[in-house]
């Protein structure tokens, strides 16, 4: 568990944390889950994915993918739903958002594949919407052999890209050969911290080489104006819902609020 954290006694991040955010499209937040927290939603993440592990939407083998949890989940819901990370994310966005989706993310120990570049934002069936964004919260400690992130910083303005495959190492630099040559930042983390990276952010994680799974939880927040564009999409597939459609209601709250 962290010792230290990011976050003010008023529960708001300093501005110049903001600033970095806006500037690089990404940033750690250190002990964004208070003494207990982590090891809390570490065993229920543990507990879930022991009966869940065949659910995964990733078939490729770079991780395990368990979409929504916060639905069936009561524990990890409390996490998606966290009022103080919700308010964090509101404020790096500067605008009201929604949940789009939660997940979880496992590298199996010595699965020792990389997620490789991409933008998280072409993925996804959303228009007429400001930047969204996605806290990514270490359960376990994540040192780069056990699949940190890593972000081509000032990424988060290259909005007109096609969607880019995360399973190609050399995709996202096909797709736009300047970024290949923007510096990389790595950054571990400890359980309880997190980064944020907005949804344009390129960004890739690294292969788990170690004995020991890492277990990331994210939380993707979206423009509260959001709409549906129409694409498919595995989490709205199933709502019937018309081009043009706000993506609101109870399948994307905003308990933070
Ligand atoms: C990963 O954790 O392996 C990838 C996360 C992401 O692409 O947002
Ligand atoms: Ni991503």
């Amino acid at each position: 568990m962290s010792r230290n954290s990011d976050i003010g006694p008023d529960g708001r991040l300093p501005d110049d944390l903001v600033s970095s955010y806006r500037e690089h499209g990404f940033v750690r937040v250190r002990g964004v889950l208070g003494p207990g927290q982590a090891d809390r939603f570490r065993a229920a993440a543990e507990a879930y994915l022991d009966t869940h592990r065949g659910d995964s939407l990733e078939k490729g083998g770079t991780f395990s993918q368990l979409v929504n949890v916060w639905q069936p989940d009561e524990t990890l819901r409390d996490l998606t739903f966290d009022r103080r990370l919700g308010r964090i994310a509101e404020q790096l966005a500067g605008f009201p958002l929604r949940l789009w989706h939660d997940q979880m993310l496992v590298k199996e120990p010595h699965s020792n594949t990389a997620t490789e570049f991409h933008q998280d934002r072409p993925y996804w069936p959303h228009a007429d919407d400001r930047l969204p964004l996605s806290a990514w919260i270490a359960l376990v400690d994540v040192p780069p052999e056990r699949g940190c992130m890593t972000f081509l910083p000032g990424t988060q303005d290259r909005s007109g890209l096609r969607a880019q495959d995360l399973h190609d190492a050399d995709d996202l630099f096909a797709a736009d050969p300047e970024l290949r040559w923007i510096p990389r930042v790595t950054v571990p983390l400890r359980a309880g911290d997190c980064t944020f990276h907005s949804g344009y952010t390129a960004h890739m994680a690294l292969p788990n080489s170690t004995d020991l799974a890492r277990l990331a939880h994210v939380v993707i927040y979206m423009d509260a104006d959001t709409v549906f564009s129409g694409d498919p999409h595995p989490v709205t597939d199933s709502l019937g819902l018309v081009k043009g459609a706000r993506l609101d209601g109870d399948a994307f709250p905003r308990p933070w609020a």
